[in-house]
């Protein structure tokens, strides 16, 4: 395999950096092919922590070329900041002349719109739904008609043709991520709409984002957290209001990288990750922050829902039948681990392995990739390419 798609199969924010990290020791290239500056990522470079909105996970190992491709919307403002941060030399970096520009008037006009309404969407603020905007009305200004621009003067030497770029690439047999962003719920056409983001966040987004054909990708990864969060407004069936919730937005660190907000917390749901499974054509998965339920007995985990007296083994999208549904859980049993010593899958406690084989039984797919922690090394998993 050469060409990957990882896609968050929830609402974002399952550690996708973390995987990223892990699978770039292999990469000669990392995508991001659709949203903006409303992800964050935390890096930690010379001992100095930094978030990260527009350049890819993928810049945390050396040797990896990152892209911008075409179906991104980019802050100039965020991106020349970043930019100079890490001190960057255009044969790290790519910019495709086709993503579109995010202007403060976009950016202002999400605010007073989300400022102004009763039920907001929770967004981030970041103009992106007005910029898709501009660009679905055919208004929009492309990189390529802002380089003459203080700002796009400096994007100038990072600018070009991404897509071939991409494709010569993939015809040189080169390892390429095709790094989602948000998540499939937040998929302006699959997702809880209206509580979505305005690009395409599921695998085929990748296709469409990047200028690569579907023939030209291998596999897709479906990343998710050991239990399920959630930022800004919309339906979170499994959400937890109680201690447990607690406990794990405080173990997990559970705030947004991007606005600092807290995020909602619930168990891990399998009748949501059937649907985003087949929405992405998953065919292997990433679990993530495993070690964060460490000592909570029981952990629950959705499998259906009740939707009027009816069984649905998949979580309905209609966002009416979502506030009726009722889910419907297992529980199983917690474990209680020293993570630090765990290498292997099998040094794990019994019940871990249970909850991690519950996982794939449910959803007919292996888990190739597990995170124990936030350090490096602590994560279980071989080379997917
Ligand atoms: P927007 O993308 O800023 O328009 O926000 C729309 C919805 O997507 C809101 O619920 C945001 O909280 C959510 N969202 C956008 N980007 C991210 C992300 O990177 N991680 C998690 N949620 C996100």
């Amino acid at each position: 395999m050469s060409n990957i798609i990882l896609v968050d199969l929830m609402y974002g924010d399952s550690g996708k950096g973390r995987y990223v990290d892990y699978i770039s020791q292999w990469a000669h290239t990392v995508v991001r092919t659709g949203g903006g500056a409303n992800a964050g990522h935390t890096i930690i470079v010379d001992g100095k922590k930094i978030v990260l909105h527009l350049i890819p996970s993928g810049v945390l190992r050396s040797g990896v070329t990152c892209v911008l491709a075409d179906g991104m919307v980019i802050d100039p403002e965020v991106l020349v900041q970043e930019i100079e941060m890490l001190g960057f030399s255009p044969i790290k970096l790519m910019i495709s002349p086709h993503a579109h520009v995010v202007f403060p008037y976009h950016k202002e006009l999400d605010a007073s719109r989300e400022n102004a309404v009763k039920n907001p969407i929770g967004t981030t603020k970041r103009g992106i739904g007005p910029c898709y905007e501009s660009k679905a009305a055919r208004s929009g200004v492309r990189i390529e008609n802002y380089l003459d621009t203080p700002l796009g003067e400096k994007l100038r030497p990072f600018v070009r043709d991404t897509s071939r770029y991409l494709w010569n690439a993939t015809r040189a047999d080169k390892n390429i991520l095709f790094e989602g962003a948000q998540g499939t719920f937040l998929d302006i056409d699959h997702g809880t709409y209206p509580y979505v983001t305005s690009s395409s966040t599921v695998a085929g987004g990748a296709c469409t984002g990047s200028g690569l054909g579907p023939t030209c990708m291998d596999g897709v990864v479906g990343i998710t957290k050991a239990y399920t969060t959630r930022v800004g407004n919309g339906p979170l069936p499994t959400e937890l209001f109680d201690e447990v919730g607690e406990q794990i937005r405080k173990v997990g660190k559970e705030y947004g990288a991007t606005t600092g907000r807290d995020r909602r917390v619930g168990w891990l749901d399998a009748a949501a990750l059937r649907v985003a499974c087949r929405l992405n054509g998953v065919d292997s998965l990433a679990i993530t922050k495993l070690d964060v339920l460490n000592g909570i007995n029981p952990i629950k985990v959705c499998i259906g829902y009740k939707v009027n007296g009816e069984h649905r083994d998949e979580m309905p999208l209609n966002l009416n039948e979502l506030e009726l549904a009722i889910p419907n859980y297992v529980g199983l049993a917690g474990f209680n681990c020293d993570f630090s010593k765990v290498k292997e899958r099998r040094d794990l406690p019994a019940e871990a392995r249970n909850y991690l084989s519950f996982i794939e039984g449910e959803l007919y797919i292996p888990i190739e990739f597990i995170s124990l922690g936030p350090d490096r090394n602590e994560a279980i998993g071989g080379n997917p390419f």
